[in-house]
């Protein structure tokens, strides 16, 4: 099969576009013919930065298309079946092998496209707003890194549970986020979001925040400066390129709980997948979306991350084999 490939890590030219031997399907296992990746955050730290098994490498979380094959021991897939799929990597492939609990039907009504994009966007979101986070109609929530993929899916959820949402982003996209129930957008390039939410609040902070961003130890203390005495803080991403430390005198006096998230790791279990389920359907009734901000060929992986990296766009990037 083709796939885009990587020999090293790097910047975007490390991507080849090259012949790969097809996955090896073990008896557990669902294949697809993918159709569209949704190209994730977390797709340009592993082609940069974070860890990988080996070389050659084929990066990439998630990806929808039809079953092509099943293992002797998969009960809930057939081929032709409409499924996304979720894996820690091998997404920017023209094949796509998960085991059959990180597969996920997808409803007739539901556009491939934004299937593409749901497993790790709202459920992360769904994750570290409500088993995490525990939010709850009539609370606030800052979502930190609101107009990337997991912030979109995080607003529209928080919103739809009756909370009263503030999200920053930079000022290129912060009113854009409002179109997705965001009630308060802080253009975190242009005003101080500790401050916005300091004056917001009358100086008590957010029931949550749910931080998708990182950085150093000023923007860390700035976020639970941000956080209500005894509020809660989700810890889920590093799109500054920055994992966050938590200080031990910042958060103790403010009986505040720290919330590690990973989705990934929760992915399988049956509350992920009839929370996923009942997302699909929201989706395929137009109750939530995501943004497509642009299609690339496979082919032309590395233009696609180049541009999500340069650009920063609104929502998701898609890649087509
Ligand atoms: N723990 C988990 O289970 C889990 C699951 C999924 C994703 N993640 C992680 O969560 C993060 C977000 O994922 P995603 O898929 O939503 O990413 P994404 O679609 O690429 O969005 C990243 C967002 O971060 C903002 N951003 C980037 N650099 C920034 C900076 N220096 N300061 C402030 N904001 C910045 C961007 O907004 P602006 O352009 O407006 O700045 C963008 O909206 C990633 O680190 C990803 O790896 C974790």
């Amino acid at each position: 099969m083709k796939a885009a490939v990587i020999h090293e890590q790097g910047g975007p030219d490390v991507l080849r576009y090259e012949d790969t031997p097809d996955p090896v399907r073990g008896p557990g296992d669902v294949v697809i013919d993918v159709e569209v990746i949704s190209l994730e955050g977390g797709d340009l730290l592993n082609r940069s930065i974070l860890p990988v098994a080996h070389f050659p490498h084929v990066i990439g979380y998630q990806a929808a298309g039809r079953v092509s094959a099943v293992g002797a021991k998969v009960t809930r897939f057939k081929v032709g079946d409409r499924a996304v799929c979720f894996a820690f990597s091998g997404s920017h492939a023209e094949k796509f092998c998960v085991p059959e609990h990180h597969a996920f039907a997808v409803p007739d009504e539901l556009d491939m496209r934004i299937a593409a994009t749901m497993p790790v966007t709202f459920g992360t979101a769904d994750y570290a707003l409500f088993a995490a986070g525990d939010l709850k109609a009539g609370e606030t929530v800052l979502i930190q890194g609101g107009a990337g993929g997991v912030g979109l899916a995080a607003i529209q959820l928080a919103k739809a549970a009756g909370a009263r949402v503030f999200a920053t982003a930079r000022s290129h996209h912060a009113e854009a986020m409002r179109a997705y129930g965001c009630d308060l957008p802080i253009a975190y390039d242009k005003e101080d979001f500790a401050e916005v939410i300091a004056a917001e609040t009358g100086g008590r902070g957010v029931d949550l925040v749910v931080d998708l961003v990182g950085g150093d130890a000023a923007m860390v203390s700035r976020l639970i400066s941000a956080v209500a005495y005894r509020g809660r803080l989700s810890v889920v991403g590093l799109s500054s390129g920055e994992a966050p430390s938590i200080p031990f005198w910042e958060i103790v006096p403010k009986n505040m709980a720290v919330l590690g998230v990973l989705f990934g790791a929760e992915m399988h279990t049956p509350r992920a997948h009839a929370m996923l389920e009942r997302h699909f359907a929201s989706a395929g009734a137009g109750k939530l979306t995501m943004p497509i901000a642009a299609a690339f060929p496979l082919a032309e992986a590395a233009a696609a991350h180049r541009f999500v990296e340069e650009t920063r766009p609104l929502g998701r990037v898609l890649l087509l084999p």
